[in-house]
């Protein structure tokens, strides 16, 4: 007989059932060291696309591979064992239709581990798939408002909600994001009366970056709120400066490297108090 293993994990239901309740503590996580540090802080675990932008340099998120996101969403679930972990469906592996979506999507969890998935799903469909995947075993979180995956419909990353259809749009796609099943949806970049006007019409969580305080919850890109680039958006707030502290440890190595201060005899392997014998290239010996 098989065992049931009863997880300590978060689950997508958990997170479902804590619409209107204490704010659901999300941020973004693409390492298996980060994503440990973090765990035990937060409820969701998101591996987004972001990645593409923030590890891998990319000028958008539109490059980002299903590949990449299988790599990270690994690394993120050896290091984190308490939060839901997310993995983002990146560009061109939903949007086909139900089908795509669900192949794609089963590839993820099956070879990451983790139970749930999010997709920028947009337009007339966005119903039809999240209720494919949701009625086949997939938990979905959707995302509505800007979407950066559509960046190149849009011109630049530009928050939504200045036109009265342009509101009704973003409404309308939560609404059918809810219908569909959807666990949580995340709510990017709206004007700020926008957000709890999606919030009161739908039964799943929102998720707010750049969406005022009024969500169920909060999420924004760890890197961002570390401080670890130039320029942060208007809605992030900085809680460190790690790109001075990294600037500041960079530079001091390599003064103490030119120097010659680095390494010092603590630094320095001292094996059967013999001092030791630097290898020459090809005499196949050790000193
Ligand atoms: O890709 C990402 O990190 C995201 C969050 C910013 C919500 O979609």
């Amino acid at each position: 007989m098989s065992r049931h293993i009863d997880t300590p994990r978060i689950t997508a239901p958990d997170i479902r059932a804590r619409k209107g309740g204490e704010p659901i503590v999300c941020l973004t996580a693409y390492t298996a060291p980060v994503a440990k540090i973090l765990d035990p802080h937060c409820d969701l675990l998101l591996v987004g696309d972001s990645v593409g932008m923030v590890l891998h340099g990319l000028p958008n998120t539109v490059g980002v591979t299903l590949d990449m996101m299988i790599m990270h969403g690994q690394a993120v679930m050896r290091g984190a064992n308490r939060a839901l972990v997310v993995i983002d469906m990146p560009f061109g592996s939903f949007e086909a239709g139900a089908h795509q979506a669900f192949a794609n999507a089963t590839r993820v969890l099956k070879e990451t581990g983790a139970q749930a998935i999010k997709m920028e799903a947009s337009g007339p469909d966005i119903g039809e798939t999240i209720k494919f995947l949701v009625d086949r075993g997939v938990p979905v979180m959707g995302h509505v408002g800007l979407r950066p995956q559509a960046v190149n419909v849009d011109g630049k990353f530009r928050a939504k909600g200045r036109t009265r259809e342009e509101r009704a749009k973003v409404l309308q796609e939560a609404r059918a994001a809810d219908e569909a099943g959807a666990f949580a949806i995340v709510v990017e970049g709206v004007d700020e009366a926008l957000a709890p006007e999606i919030t009161a019409a739908v039964k799943a969580p929102t998720i707010g970056i750049g969406a005022s305080a009024k969500c169920d919850g909060q999420i924004l890109v760890t890197d961002d709120l570390l401080g670890l680039f130039e320029w942060t958006p208007k809605f992030v707030r900085r809680y460190a400066d790690l790109k001075g502290v990294i600037d500041k440890a960079a530079g001091a190595y390599a003064a103490d490297v030119r120097a010659r201060r680095f390494p010092a005899a603590a630094e320095t392997y001292v094996l059967g108090g013999k001092p030791q014998r630097r290898r020459v290239a090809g005499d196949g010996k050790r000193g």
